[in-house]
């Protein structure tokens, strides 16, 4: 039996007693410590190998870790060996800040769901960096690149090209993130004019970056599950047209009907986890439907064992990614989704 196994019985009931945040803050804290090497080995996990070449990258295995767990990369080497395929770290801005003012980060535990509203809270492109820099896992790395909360909506497109220089040289892939709610306005970057315009601006930089470098890092867009099917359509429309890598279905929800009456359901932010599986594999099939196989797919959203996860990859998803279901089971959900992929 794998030490994780024990997971919901041992290490969960201790990390519930704290309130959501500390109990993030501890993991992190505990996952930095443990990516030091004696410590890093001794708490690995194997998982079974399921390679997969996607966006021209080889994958160990599809299932990766959601942004937003390690928005510091201050854990990679203790995470990547727990047997995720890939890490997506961030999201970062370029400047450190604070975020929304807390409680930001709620259980919603009858439905094995996470409501937050977290608000880019990071220390910076520049300190991620140095921890990309000093990193020793060989995986695939992706950052989530955002904006600052204080630069304006028709100047973010200065905040992800100065995000996506810095980290270009040191991960895989890059993440656009245009979905998050919790960021005012933030969302709206995925209308139309916006879209084009931030998508035609960060193509082109990273086109010069492929140039000057000799190495070509993807970038892939990440996507609300609330878009309405035209404001879908028009974002696949724009991704197709610049021969964007990939796109990541979905983010957070802000829709609430789901858990209606459940602790914490009238707290406003992004809901994750059970609750959202379905809303974002129907989102992840909408976006399949119009792209095909010109640009693949990440599932994210609700996959909270092998079940979910194939769903998504019958859904149209090459690769998938969790984070809820992290918080919720432990490490072991990785082994289980990965052996039966
Ligand atoms: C506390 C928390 C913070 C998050 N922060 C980010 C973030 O910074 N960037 C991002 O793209 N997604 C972020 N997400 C969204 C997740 O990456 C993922 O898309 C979402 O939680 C759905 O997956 P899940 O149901 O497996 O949790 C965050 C989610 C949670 C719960």
């Amino acid at each position: 039996m794998s030490f994780y196994a024990l997971y919901p019985h041992l290490i969960k009931p201790c990390i519930f007693v704290l309130d959501p945040e500390t109990a993030h803050r501890v993991t992190i804290k505990l996952g930095h410590l443990l990516s030091k090497p004696p410590l890093t080995a001794l708490f690995s996990q194997k998982v079974a190998a399921r390679p997969v070449e996607v966006m021209g990258l080889k994958f160990s295995n599809p299932l990766g870790l959601a942004a937003g767990m390690d928005k510091n990369g201050d854990a990679i080497d203790y995470l990547g060996a727990l047997g995720f395929g890939h890490l997506e770290l961030g999201t970062v801005t370029p400047r450190a800040q604070d975020g929304n003012p807390q409680p930001r980060m709620f259980r919603v535990k009858p439905a094995r769901g996470l409501i937050n509203r977290m608000g880019f809270n990071n220390k910076g492109v520049d300190y991620l960096v140095r921890n990309l820099l000093a990193r020793r896992f060989s995986g695939i790395v992706g950052v989530s690149i955002g904006k600052n909360e204080t630069t304006p909506l028709e100047n973010a497109l200065d905040d992800y090209l100065i995000c996506l220089s810095k980290v270009y040289a040191h991960c895989d892939y890059v993440a656009v993130n245009v979905s998050c709610p919790n960021t005012p306005g933030l969302t709206a970057l995925q209308e139309a004019e916006p879209m084009e315009h931030l998508i035609s601006g960060i193509k082109d930089e990273r086109d010069k970056l492929a140039a000057s470098t000799r190495r070509y890092v993807p970038l892939v867009v990440k996507i609300s599950p609330d878009l309405t099917a035209q404001q879908l359509q028009t974002l696949c429309e724009i991704c197709l047209h610049h021969q964007i890598d990939g796109i990541s279905c979905t983010n957070t929800t802000t829709h609430r009907a789901i858990i209606d009456g459940m602790p914490h359901a009238g707290e406003w932010g992004g809901l994750s986890g059970e609750p959202l599986r379905e809303q974002s594999t129907a989102v992840l099939a909408a976006v399949k439907a119009q792209v095909g196989d010109k640009i693949p797919l990440i599932g994210i959203g609700g996959i909270d064992g092998p079940i979910a996860a194939r769903e998504k990859i019958v859904a149209g998803a090459q690769l998938l990614q969790l984070y809820s279901a992290f918080v919720y089971q432990g490490p072991q959900i990785i082994q289980d989704i990965v052996e039966y992929l």
